[in-house]
């Protein structure tokens, strides 16, 4: 079952058969193949190199090829090298000799080309949408639990923030995702059906038909390169390559947060699971297969630009492994995003054991300078006096806010009463511009 028997004169080996076919990888592209060889047919009949009669029943057949594939009568499967010589012959089969008419000014190489970008396009739109499932879901835990928490440098307590304004960080991230992603679909919006194999065609075609039709910005301005260009692949894994980055660190905050150590969230029963040995267990698996499976989106990236690499234009078969690796990123993205963002709608904010936190973790220390600066010391002397101060505390076991004035006035003379106000923790988070902190910013 091949589209080219007619300059061999032996029979293809069963293994290098199995070898060659991308049936297996390619199936899911059946609908895209269907789709860009209708827009071909239907501008072959405009150019009149069909008739319409034939156009009628090429597309017809397409259809009914289509709507079998859909119900499960017809099976994407069997002896087929790919699925272009797939839906070729299951046509041929059903409609007889014309259905080899369709192939008319066209080469597998455009038209994989064209399923590629179709299939590329419409799962990067679907990235688009669960990016954005994932901000809703963030601007809304952090609109209705921004609670006061311990922010972290070095993983050591640092200064008080919100949880708000924590989450507000990955909408930055999750947002800045999103317009990489539709910059790459921006990119790739050109149209390659119409290029042939390399060289386009002496037929009298128009490639602004199968354009329009197809919805894409404009025709490729170049043949060869319309046949061997795969860098819109490449351009959306190094952004999925990114999204996974993001997922990865907001995963592993999720999984420190959820430990004993922390208690500062609970992860949904749904999200989590247990050990079949220790019965109080309770694992946030989910947060841990999407940190995990960002290997797998980075890899598939680095499998495709090794692929890549050194090719001479135009078409070659190296090009044809650019589908598992990009079914595989963007299935794995598509699926993290969509966990990440139900797992963030569920989880359950542990407002006293962030309050406890920042209690004993010093983390208005910064403010006890900035005080004194406002008093007239200088802030580098501002900063020895309170390294000092804590040393003390230490001692003491005791909060900077728990001592007494007489205490804090050993260590600088310009430390009055008005001192407790200047370092609550609340306090802190409306003053100078900390109150941006305070504030639920995310609109996005
Ligand atoms: N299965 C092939 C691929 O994915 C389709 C294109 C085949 N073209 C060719 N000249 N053999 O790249």
């Amino acid at each position: 079952m091949k589209l080219w028997g007619g300059r061999f004169t032996k029979r293809e080996d069963e293994i290098m058969e199995k070898f060659n076919t991308s049936l297996p990888v390619d199936n899911r592209l059946y609908h895209e193949d269907i789709t860009g060889s209708i827009a071909h047919v239907k501008m072959l009949v405009k150019c009149k190199l069909l008739t319409e009669s034939e156009g009628d029943l090429l597309i017809n057949g397409l259809e009914s090829v289509r709507s079998d594939i859909e119900s499960g009568a017809l099976k994407v499967e069997g002896e087929y090298e790919d699925i272009h010589s797939f839906v070729e012959m299951n046509l041929t089969k059903r409609i007889g000799d014309i259905g080899k008419k369709l192939h008319t000014a066209r080469s597998r190489n455009d038209q994989v080309a064209i399923d590629m970008r179709l299939y590329a396009k419409n799962k990067a739109g679907e990235v688009v949408t669960v990016l954005q499932q994932l901000i809703h879901s963030l601007n809304e835990k952090a609109a209705n639990n921004n609670v006061i928490m311990p922010g972290y440098t070095h993983l050591q307590r640092a200064q008080v923030i919100t949880f708000g304004h924590h989450l507000g960080a990955y909408v930055q991230m999750f947002s800045r995702d999103k317009k990489r992603v539709q910059n790459a679909i921006d990119i790739l919006d050109e149209n390659p059906l119409g290029c042939g194999a390399l060289a386009g065609t002496t037929h009298n075609i128009d490639r602004q038909i199968t354009t329009d039709l197809l919805g894409f910005a404009k025709p490729v301005d170049n043949f060869l390169d319309g046949v061997s260009d795969r860098d819109y692949l490449l351009e959306l894994m190094s952004s999925f390559s990114i999204i996974m980055m993001h997922l990865s660190r907001l995963s592993e905050e999720l999984i420190l947060w959820s430990s004993q150590e922390f208690k500062f969230i609970e992860m949904d029963d749904a999200y989590s699971t247990g050990s079949s040995i220790m019965p109080q267990k309770k694992n946030p698996d989910g947060a841990e297969l999407i940190r995990g499976k960002t290997g797998r989106v980075y890899g598939s990236l680095f499998s495709l630009l090794t692929t890549l690499k050194g090719l001479p234009l135009t078409y070659n078969k190296d090009m044809q492994e650019d589908k598992e690796q990009f079914f595989n990123a963007v299935d794995t993205v598509i699926d993290c995003l969509e966990i990440m963002s139900k797992m963030i709608d569920t989880l359950l904010v542990k407002e006293e054991n962030m309050k406890a936190a920042i209690k004993a973790g010093f983390l208005n220390a910064t403010e006890v300078a900035d005080y004194l600066v406002s008093k007239g010391t200088a802030f580098r002397d501002a900063h020895e006096i309170v390294g000092k101060l804590i040393i003390y505390c230490e001692e003491q076991k005791m909060a900077i806010e728990d001592l007494t004035v007489e205490e804090l006035a050993q260590f600088s003379s310009s430390i009055t009463d008005d001192i407790y106000e200047y370092i609550d923790y609340e306090n802190i988070l409306t003053k100078g511009n900390k109150k941006l902190i305070k504030q639920i910013l995310g609109k996005n």
